[in-house]
């Protein structure tokens, strides 16, 4: 295994000027395609899926042909993985074949052990606790609609989910300050709170976390795997659903975000996310950009080198 061996399982992974560098070529890179003279010609991408995907599976395939890479879609079903070969064996052969392993599964812990026996880099795609690829477009998004989110204030409103979770690394990495208001029940990760420390507060009430912020970011009330809580949630989350007047106490240029997809009427009402604040579709095509920074970042360093456009 390479000595110098990085994987992205989660957003801490990155320090700060590495995050910000990442961006910077996420930027350059959607400005003029042309910058990236296909560094990962003749590499492959292994894209293991547990569970559904729109965005995250297009994004890295096509950002990996437009590196001049290739990427292999594996759904677990269709896999050994699915006959129960250990994720150390599988993490073994596909280091074999392909150069990165992108996994999108239940559990964190699991990623972790196919990182420990992989000889690429492993990059998380979505666990039940962090979705830190997600987070990577949603920071260019604010960088280019906004500049830089640091001394901001952004607000969380709904489920403390996966999404929350890598929100909330990205409020230390980034400097910016993050409110989450959830229902009790609902309280994000432990260890991403510590890890953000006071750049984080939790909130009760969703709309004391949204005056006055510059940015407002929600997610579906049922994350994939939880569809049979799915009653439940709903009930105990409508309050926190952003409307019209969630935004009206946000300040009045705020930004609208959702990682998608999304469930108009449950977390937020079609007249937000389909309004002048939201910014959704560009979240969504940035997913590919970032990536696409992220593989030349883990595979091939020399490439990532940009100027800053915000410089
Ligand atoms: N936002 C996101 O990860 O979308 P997909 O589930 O469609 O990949
Ligand atoms: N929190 C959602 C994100 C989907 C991209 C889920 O885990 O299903």
């Amino acid at each position: 295994m390479a000595g110098n061996l990085r994987h992205f399982l989660k957003l801490r992974d990155l320090a700060p000027a590495e995050a910000r560098a990442l961006l910077d070529r996420a930027i350059a890179l959607k400005r003029d395609p042309q910058t990236n003279r296909r560094p990962l010609t003749g590499r492959n991408l292994a894209m293991v899926f547990a569970k559904s995907s729109t965005r995250t599976r297009v994004s890295f395939e096509v950002g990996m042909a437009k590196l001049g890479g290739h990427a292999v879609m594996l759904p677990t079903a269709q896999t050994q993985l699915g006959r129960e070969e250990p994720l150390a064996d599988t993490a073994r052969v596909l280091s074999r074949y392909c150069d990165a392993i992108m996994i999108r599964n239940d559990s964190q812990a699991d990623q972790e052990e196919l990182a420990r026996h992989a000889g690429v880099p492993v990059i998380n795609g979505l666990s039940e606790s962090h979705h830190p690829c997600q987070l990577l477009a949603d920071m260019q998004t604010w960088l280019e609609h906004r500049g830089d989110p640091g001394g901001k204030v952004a607000a969380w409103i709904g489920d403390g989910n996966n999404v929350c979770n890598s929100w909330i690394e990205a409020s230390a990495l980034f400097g910016f300050r993050l409110r989450v208001a959830t229902p009790h029940q609902y309280r994000p990760d432990a260890a991403a709170l510590a890890y953000a420390g006071r750049a984080v507060r939790l909130y009760d009430d969703p709309r004391a976390a949204a005056a006055g912020a510059d940015l407002i970011v929600t997610d579906t009330f049922t994350s994939m795997g939880r569809e049979a809580e799915r009653a439940e949630r709903i009930q105990i989350l409508s309050a926190f659903q952003v409307d019209a007047r969630t935004m009206a106490a946000a300040k009045a240029d705020a930004l609208f975000m959702h990682c998608l997809p999304a469930h108009r009427g449950e977390e937020v009402t079609a007249e937000v996310i389909d309004g002048p604040h939201s910014v959704v579709w560009d979240e969504a095509e940035n997913r590919m950009w970032a990536q696409m920074a992220l593989l030349e970042f883990l595979l091939c360093p020399a490439a990532t080198s940009s100027p800053s456009p915000f410089a």
